[in-house]
C-alpha cells in the first residue's frame, strides 16, 4: 500500500477561503475588523520566519496585524506593560507572544499575563482549563489543525485507537484531550506516550490514527506501525538534506493508509487556525457569537 497523502497546504486554502468569506461579512454588517499582535522577542532565525508567516497570512485576508519586533536584552517588566497596553487595546482581538522567548524572561509569568478572551494561542492556563472541560473559546493552533485535518480528510475518529507520542503542552498533551472529548472529530481511545515510555513500538503499533510530536526525525519507523495507519507528523526538523518530520516518511507511507507530508502537512494547518482564533476572538468581542 501507498499511502494518500494528507495535505496540509491544501485543505489550509480551503478554510482560507472560508474566512475571507467571513471576515468581509464581518466588516460589511458590523463594521468590525479583527485584529492580531505579534510579538516577538530576539533575533532566533526560526521565530522571524513563523512571525512573517502569520503577519502575511493577515495581510492576505483582511485581518489587521500589529507585529512588535522587541530587542533580545528587554526586560520582562518592560514585554508585561506592553501586554497590558494591548489587553486594552480595541483593535487587537488576539496577541501572541511567539515563543521561545529569552532565558531571562519568565515565560509562565508572560502568558499568565495575557487576557484569556485575547489568547488566540490557547495557552492561558483558563484557556487549557476550559480545554480539558469540553469547553473551549480557543483551541491551540496546532492541535486545532491535526483535528481539522483528520475531520476534512473523512478520517473516522469515534472509537479509533489514538496514540500520541509527545506530551508537549503545545501538542501532545492537548491534542490527546481534544480527541478524548465526547464529540464529533474526536471520542477517540487516546495513549500518550513520551520519553519515560518502556516499549514505545508495542503502543504505536496499536494505533490506527499516530500522533507524532517528539521532536525527533525518524523517531517512528515502518516496524512500528501497523498497515493500513493515519499518521499525522507534526515534526519539524532542518537538516542539511532540508525540512523532514519525526516519521520515517519513506518506510512508513508505504504501510499507512493516509499521511501528511512535511512540508506541507501540518504546518499551513497551524497559522491558519490562528486567523480563526482571532476572527472568533473578534466575533466573541463585539458579541456576535
Ligand atoms: N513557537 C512554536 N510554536 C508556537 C506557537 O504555536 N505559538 C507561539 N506563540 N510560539 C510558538
Amino acid at each position: 500500500m501507498s499511502a494518500t497523502l494528507i495535505k496540509g497546504s491544501e485543505i489550509s486554502k480551503q478554510i482560507k477561503e472560508e474566512l475571507k468569506l467571513e471576515i468581509t461579512e464581518l466588516k460589511k454588517k458590523y463594521n468590525v475588523i479583527p485584529g492580531l499582535a505579534t510579538i516577538l522577542v530576539g533575533e532566533d532565525e526560526a521565530s522571524k520566519v513563523y512571525v512573517g508567516a502569520k503577519e502575511k497570512a493577515c495581510k492576505e485576508l483582511g485581518i489587521y496585524s500589529e507585529r512588535i519586533n522587541l530587542p533580545g536584552d528587554t526586560k520582562e517588566g518592560d514585554l508585561l506593560a506592553l501586554i497590558e497596553r494591548l489587553n486594552k487595546d480595541d483593535r487587537i482581538h488576539g496577541i501572541l507572544v511567539q515563543l521561545p522567548l529569552p532565558r531571562h524572561i519568565n515565560k509562565t509569568n508572560v502568558l499568565y499575563a495575557i487576557d484569556p478572551k485575547k489568547d488566540v494561542d490557547g495557552f492561558h492556563p483558563v484557556n487549557i482549563g476550559k480545554l480539558m472541560l469540553g469547553e473551549p473559546d480557543f483551541l491551540p493552533c496546532t492541535p486545532h489543525g491535526i483535528q481539522e485535518l483528520l475531520i476534512r480528510s473523512g478520517i473516522e475518529t469515534d472509537g479509533a485507537e489514538v496514540v500520541v507520542v509527545g506530551r508537549s503542552n503545545i501538542v501532545g498533551k492537548p491534542i490527546a484531550n481534544m480527541l478524548l472529548q465526547k464529540k464529533k472529530g474526536a471520542n477517540a481511545t487516546v495513549t500518550i506516550c513520551h520519553t519515560g515510555t518502556k516499549d514505545l513500538a508495542s503502543h504505536t503499533k496499536r494505533a490506527d490514527i499516530l500522533i507524532v510530536a517528539a521532536g525527533r526525525p525518524k523517531a517512528i519507523t515502518a516496524d512500528m506501525v501497523k498497515d493500513g495507519v493515519v499518521v499525522i507528523d507534526v515534526g519539524v526538523n532542518r537538516l542539511e538534506t532540508g525540512l523532514v518530520g519525526d516519521v520515517d516518511f519513506d518506510g512508513v507511507k508505504e504501510k499507512a493508509k493516509a499521511i501528511t507530508p512535511v512540508p506541507g502537512g501540518v504546518g499551513p494547518m497551524t497559522i491558519v487556525m490562528l486567523m480563526k482564533n482571532t476572527v472568533q476572538s473578534a466575533k466573541m468581542h463585539a458579541g456576535i457569537v
